[in-house]
């Protein structure tokens, strides 16, 4: 039943409209004056509030401020005797529903439709939001993939962690979906239409990286030519990710904890201290215990931040996930590249399940990109694989080691080789994909999407 406040100094007024709403099975108080009104717009939420403008001890338009300050979410309906297009239009301005004259011989069956329409309207507008809500939370959880035990122990994990304000600390093996997480956690806590901003401390020099996340004034250092937010700033009460704060220097862990505890902060350069109010969720490859034993990270700081701690286990520890993360990557390349390759061979996934990951779901999904993008039938096949994966034995596959003495970022090598077979069969062929992509025996389609991949039109 919504809740009414009629507000008019005119007694027989407040009385019709009184009688007419309760009729209508509307729940409803009055208010003789302006003075009273406010008291009760301040005690109760009201659904709609209608008032007069003119009153003797006060007006109508101070009164829509109150009530919107009160609650922005009360609709006000203004009524007057006297018209005047400036009154209207203020009232209107300021978030009024409508505005009715009073001297109008229909003014009771308008009124009754206003206030009917506009809380209709309103309630169609919470439901939508709550849809969306719904529909943005179920999709962020269902964005992660995964069936073992220990999935489904991290997806109850993220559920409770969502419904708080605390600091999270993930923790997990570098492609075990550290950030997939993080943003799991934002869509699905009550901050989820506001930023999630990330960065990567370890990316950043120290000065560089203080001044991206505090801001600057102008003229704080060379090169400071404009007054700028940094991230702590743009989260604005959103969520700020910040990833492998294992990186992050000394002084820089000092400065970090200072905020976090004094919940505010300055730009580089400036005076005004400003309020934090984001939610923070940090996340490190490294191994944070053995840093602090070495002095690399402050104990202090892992309090501040491992309030809620969650781990992701890698992928060859819950070797069930691997099936379905493999057939959710072929899924998705199939839409990316326009494919429509059917299934992995059974060979294929037991190649698949076999692997020990090194580089977990990160390594998992690029092998699977790589796959459709050369699969020539319906099926992945176990040739498509990397040899390392093919269930054979590492001295068949040939020859010394090709691995440098401090190892070597595997991913990146084998992307740099791709990309420059791809320019190269772009050069042979004068820069004619449909040939370039038969010369590398794969279909104009993962051509292009390689082409695009690599930036390379
Ligand atoms: N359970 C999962 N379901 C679906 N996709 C996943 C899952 N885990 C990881 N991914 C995907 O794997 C890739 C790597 O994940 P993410 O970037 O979150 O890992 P990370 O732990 O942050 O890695 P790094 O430590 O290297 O930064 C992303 O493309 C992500 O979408
Ligand atoms: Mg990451």
């Amino acid at each position: 039943m919504s809740n009414l406040l009629i507000v008019d100094d005119e007694r027989s007024l407040r009385e019709v409209l009184q009688i007419v709403f309760k009729k209508e099975g509307y729940k409803v108080s009055v208010a003789s004056s302006y003075q009273e009104a406010v008291a009760q717009v301040k005690a109760a939420v009201y659904d709609l509030v209608v008032s007069d403008i003119k009153m003797n001890d006060g007006n109508g338009i101070d009164l829509l401020k109150d009530i919107k300050a009160a609650n922005p979410e009360t609709l006000v309906v203004m009524i007057t005797a006297y018209a005047t297009t400036e009154n209207a239009i203020q009232a209107l301005k300021m978030g009024a529903v409508d505005y009715i004259l009073k001297d109008n011989e229909n003014f009771v069956e308008e009124i009754k439709i206003t206030v009917a329409k506009s809380l209709e309207f309103s309630r169609l507008r919470q439901e939508h939001r709550l849809l969306k809500r719904q529909f943005t939370q179920q999709n962020a959880i269902h964005n992660i993939v995964g069936s073992s035990p220990k999935m489904k122990e991290l997806f109850q994990a993220i559920e409770t962690v969502s419904a708080t304000q605390s600091t999270v600390l993930i923790t997990g093996e570098s492609g075990t979906g550290k950030e997939l997480v993080a943003k799991a956690i934002h869509l699905n806590g009550s901050r989820n239409d506001l930023p999630f901003v990330s960065i990567n401390c370890g990316a950043f020099p120290e000065t560089l990286l203080e001044s991206e996340l505090f801001g600057y004034m102008k003229g704080a250092f060379t090169g400071a030519t404009i007054n700028k937010k940094g991230l702590f700033e743009v989260a604005d009460r959103g969520t700020i990710f910040l990833d492998e704060i294992g990186e992050m220097s000394l002084p820089m862990q000092v400065k970090l904890l200072r905020v976090l505890q004094e919940k505010k902060f300055r730009r580089v350069g400036g005076t005004e201290e400003i309020p934090l109010d984001v939610r923070i969720i940090a996340a490190t490859n490294n191994d944070l215990q053995k840093l602090m034993a070495e002095s690399k990270f402050r104990e202090d700081l892992y309090y501040r931040v491992s309030v809620i701690p969650l781990e992701i286990p890698p992928l060859r520890e819950r070797k069930e996930d691997i099936a379905c993360l493999a057939n959710h990557f072929l899924r998705k390349f199939n839409l990316q590249m326009e494919r429509s390759i059917l299934r992995i061979s059974e060979e294929a996934m037991r190649s698949l399940e076999q692997y020990d990951w090194p580089g977990n779901v990160r390594e998992l999904e690029n092998t699977i990109e790589r796959a459709v993008a050369f699969e020539t039938t319906e099926e992945i096949k176990v040739e498509r694989l990397p040899p390392k994966m093919s269930c054979l034995n590492p001295s068949e596959i040939g020859g010394s080691s090709k691995i440098p003495k401090n190892g070597i970022d595997l991913e990146k090598h084998i992307e740099e080789i791709e990309k420059s077979y791809i320019v190269e069969a772009l050069q042979k062929c004068g820069g004619v994909q449909t040939r370039a992509a038969e010369l590398l025996k794969m279909s104009f389609r993962s051509f292009r999407y390689f082409v695009k991949k690599y930036d390379l039109r």
